[in-house]
């Protein structure tokens, strides 16, 4: 049948063979390295100055915002130094005009004023009390709420709050705040506002999953890779002190012998010596805001995922061999009736295919794709799509999807590698935290990641069977682990809280507390927030 092998033709064009698999495997090694020697790279190795995880003593009520993708995040978390806390938030997407406003100014006046109405809502009467304060003239900065910011965008970190924007990703593109310190941005509009906040920490979000994952690791199991599959894709992951060759500026404490690196691996081979391409790869890059950049996160990530089968399903449509969504006959369509397509169809426009529709067709495993169908007439206003129809979007998104998965083998395949780890006789699992929608919704993605895990020289199937790819989602785990971690330290050390103990008693806490919950790199971000106070203060 002319319309099986034109899919054909299509689906083929997106296999990543085992031999592909190990070629960018040692390639994306090469790249890490890169790296890790000098600036200006294509995969940034960015140094967090994180050496070590929070160990829970910490106390006090932190803020923490989370900017990385459609929706800006405000939580506060009361650390109550038992390692229990509750955490509650706000979310708001961000609109759409200020992803690429014309100056840093607009996104992050927005930004401070989201924090100001979460305040008035969760803390209003410490927000009052420091709003008469500051008018009498009487505010102290140690009584400011310290703030966690979770910044997902590749930053250079200069010090654990102060770190420069080097590119925007994710469709965010405000030329503006490139080179600008996005700690100094926010808190300059806080001030602005008069807010008695502090930014007090900056993390990656793959950072807090990584702070987060270590935490609920069970056993002996130490957590080497904090991983991103979402909107966008990227990794943080714990490198020796020595391989870090390149000139490291902030002050940091040495004696674990590691740092948390943040990849920055969607821009994994930029230079495409590796990375498959297609033409709708091509056309989807030369669309976008920042062609030839983030073009592993092109291949892998959620966000891009429905337009590379949105423009490669275009194609079949207009392929006159296979009569695509357009059957002109009823008696062809095993639902009698004629399949039409709204001229007003996402199909028809640039980033109109949500990557959800394709969770639903790798779902579907029903004999006639009826939730598939359904799912193309109310998010793609295609009707009576036959079933022919609805197996050849599937066989296309499948083919996407398992791209996807075996790219991203790749990256967790090269760290695992590079750690040393299933070499390593005190190792038994090797264990890797993730997020993202992919990771939790797509359908088999992580079973993808793991056949693709043992073709790779060097980890096997004995190898790959080490290897733990956990949710880093898991809200009470994160708190149970934490009070291990707050015990320690309370044993060891008891002082530097008195500050911040002095600012939970002032503070009200005007929270519901049915309505916690807890948030892996919200979690990550509020404990380097606190370890970095605690720090500061001793
Ligand atoms: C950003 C990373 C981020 C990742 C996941 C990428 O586009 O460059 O900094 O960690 O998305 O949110």
């Amino acid at each position: 049948m002319a319309a099986e092998s034109e899919t054909k033709k299509v689906v083929s064009q997106f296999e990543l063979t085992d031999h592909d698999v190990n070629a960018a495997t040692l390639e994306f090694l090469r790249q890490m390295d890169e790296g890790l020697r000098k600036d200006g790279t294509s995969m940034s190795q960015i140094p967090t100055y994180v050496t070590a995880v929070p160990d829970g003593s910490e106390k006090g009520v932190y803020l923490a915002v989370d900017l990385g993708g459609t929706n800006f995040r405000v939580c506060s978390v009361q650390l109550n130094g038992d390692s229990t806390f509750n955490l509650t938030y706000n979310k708001v997407a961000i609109p759409k005009e200020l992803m690429v406003a014309k100056t840093a100014r607009e996104l992050f006046s927005f930004l401070a004023m989201q924090i100001e109405v979460f305040l008035k809502e969760h803390h209003k009467d410490y927000y009052a009390a420091q709003i008469k304060k500051r008018r009498s003239g009487t505010t102290r900065s140690s009584e400011y709420l310290r703030l966690g910011f979770t910044f997902s965008f590749p930053v250079n970190q200069l010090g654990i709050n102060k770190g420069k924007l080097i590119r925007w990703t994710k469709g965010f593109d405000i030329p503006d705040a490139v080179g600008k310190d996005v700690c100094a941005l926010l808190q300059t509009e806080i001030d602005k506002l008069g807010l008695p906040v502090k930014v007090a920490a900056l993390v990656n979000d793959t950072v807090g999953t990584l702070m987060a994952r270590s935490y609920t690791s069970v056993g002996k199991a130490k957590s080497i890779l904090g991983g991103i599959f979402g909107t966008g894709t990227n990794g943080a992951y714990i490198e020796k002190l020595s391989n870090i060759k390149k000139p490291t500026v902030g002050e940091y404490d040495k004696s674990t012998g590691d740092m948390v690196v943040n990849t920055e691996w969607g821009s994994f081979d930029n230079q495409l010596n590796v990375l498959p391409t297609t033409k709708w790869d091509k056309i989807l890059d030369d669309a976008s805001v920042n062609p030839g950049i983030q073009m592993f996160e092109k291949r892998v990530s959620g966000m891009f995922l429905g337009e590379i089968v949105r423009l490669a399903t275009l194609d079949l449509i207009k392929n006159e061999k296979v009569t695509l969504f357009v059957d002109a006959n009823s008696s062809f369509n095993d639902l009698q009736s004629i399949t039409t397509i709204s001229r007003e169809s996402g199909l028809f426009k640039q980033w109109g295919l949500d990557s959800s529709v394709l969770s639903v067709a790798a779902a579907d495993d029903t004999p006639e794709l009826s939730s598939l169908r359904l799912e193309l007439e109310t998010s793609l206003q295609i009707d009576s799509a036959s079933l022919v129809d609805a197996q050849i979007f599937k066989a296309v998104a499948a083919a996407v999807g398992r791209r996807a998965a075996r790219l991203s083998a790749v990256a967790i395949g090269a760290i695992v590698l590079q750690s040393g780890k299933l070499n390593d006789p005190d190792t038994d699992v090797v264990d890797i935290g993730v997020d993202g929608s992919l990771v939790e919704h797509y359908p088999f993605f992580r079973a993808m990641i793991y056949e693709a895990l043992k073709a790779i020289d060097g980890i096997g199937p004995k190898g790959a069977e080490r290897i733990r790819i956990g949710i880093a989602k898991d809200g009470s785990g994160v708190g149970a682990a934490l009070i291990a971690l707050v015990a320690e330290k309370m044993e060891k050390d008891n002082s530097n809280v008195e500050d911040v103990e002095a600012r939970v008693d002032d503070l009200v806490w005007n929270t519901n507390n049915h309505n916690t919950f807890i948030v892996a790199g919200v979690v990550g971000v509020i404990a380097i927030a606190a370890l970095w106070w605690a720090r500061q203060r001793s």
